[in-house]
């Protein structure tokens, strides 16, 4: 039995999406000042002197006639926060630069905002490739900027993360026998860098005369409180503390919670106004602390490093309740 064509050609296109590329929009204008524009990723170097790049459009793309008359187009390479933008790009028919800043380069082509790099370019050649047009284009200007890329790679948009040279070894590690401790254990990097972020959160806790444990219970009881001493137990255990009557005991001495029933495992716990606000801004302090430690980082390693964490957590999730549901049951 032979594959049926389309099927070819789907196996054909996810080939050709195992080649990460970057994103472009290529835009034009026609000879009546029309601005026309296209996300493309088939965008490439071509040449170094002279200083040449190509890309191909679908011959029954809604621009080919534009990009045919105008002896001009300019290729814009996405930064990582473009992706609205390429889509918008990509979607025949749409009002593709409404609301855009635009300047204008060679033979007025529009210029987009916001990218990483910029390419103006005269028509040098064109060439027919099977159900495309390959445009040549020799760079007349270009301009660049320090923005992470948008990249493109199995059919989904992505990030672009320098992978780390790797560090050579330590003297004294250099010849350590595996069982010895490394500065490169995922858990001492996790827990180090835990550390060092909950410090500036321990000051505010130290502050309001909480204790990292009554922290936990507030912050749970922030998502959503009326919960019972057992269920907020039952999520809190595993982390290496109890969640004991005299601990919600505490938080009522401070003002924070309110029981609701005697000394027993069912009885409810809600925040009183004290508690509420408490939570607030505590909760302000460690997004505080998270966008500084995101800005470090850069985007595209952000979420990179919390896609690996959600993993680590779905892996070794021991059967952890949900946080926002009720658990407990009378
Ligand atoms: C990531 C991505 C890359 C694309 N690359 C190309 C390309 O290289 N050439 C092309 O003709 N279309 C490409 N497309 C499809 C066009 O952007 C899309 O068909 C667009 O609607 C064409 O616009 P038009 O018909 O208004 O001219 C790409 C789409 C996406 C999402």
């Amino acid at each position: 039995m032979t594959e049926a064509p389309d099927t070819r050609v789907r196996q054909f296109r996810s080939a050709l999406g195992s080649f990460a590329t970057g994103v472009t929009i290529v835009t034009t204008r026609t000879n009546s000042g029309v601005d026309v524009g296209l996300t493309a990723n088939s965008f490439n170097s071509l040449s170094l002197d002279p200083p040449m790049v190509l890309w191909s459009l679908a011959k029954n793309a809604k621009s080919l006639p534009a990009f045919l008359e105008s002896g001009y187009f300019a290729v814009h390479v996405l930064s990582s926060s473009q992706e609205e933008l390429s889509h918008t790009f990509a979607t025949r028919g749409a009002d593709k630069f409404a609301g855009l800043r635009i300047e204008r380069g060679r033979g007025g082509i529009p210029l987009l905002e916001g990218c990483s790099a910029r390419f103006q370019c005269r028509t040098a050649v064109k060439y027919e490739g099977g159900d495309h047009l390959v445009f040549i284009g020799e760079v007349e200007a270009f301009d660049h900027f320090d923005r992470p890329p948008l990249v493109f790679h199995g059919g989904r948009y992505a990030a672009a993360v320098a992978k780390p040279k790797p560090a050579a070894a330590p003297a004294s590690e250099a010849g350590d026998p595996d069982s010895s401790f490394s500065e490169d254990f995922l858990i001492f990097l996790l827990g180090r860098a835990h550390f060092q972020l909950f410090l500036g959160l321990r000051r505010d806790l130290e502050r309001h005369g909480l204790t990292e444990w009554q922290w936990f219970v507030l912050s749970i009881l922030g998502v959503r409180d009326n919960r019972t001493v057992a269920e907020l137990d039952e999520i809190l255990w595993r982390t290496g503390t109890r969640v004991t009557y005299e601990l919600i005991a505490s938080l009522v001495a401070a003002g924070f919670a309110q029981l609701h029933g005697s000394n027993d495992p069912h009885a409810r716990v809600t925040l009183t106004e004290a508690g509420r606000r408490v939570v607030i801004e505590l909760v302000a302090a460690a997004k505080a602390t998270e966008s500084h430690a995101e800005l470090n980082l850069g985007f595209a390693e952000s979420q990179l490093l919390k896609q690996a964490l959600r993993s680590i957590i779905r892996e070794t999730d021991p059967g952890l309740p949900p946080l926002r549901s009720p658990t407990y049951t009378e």
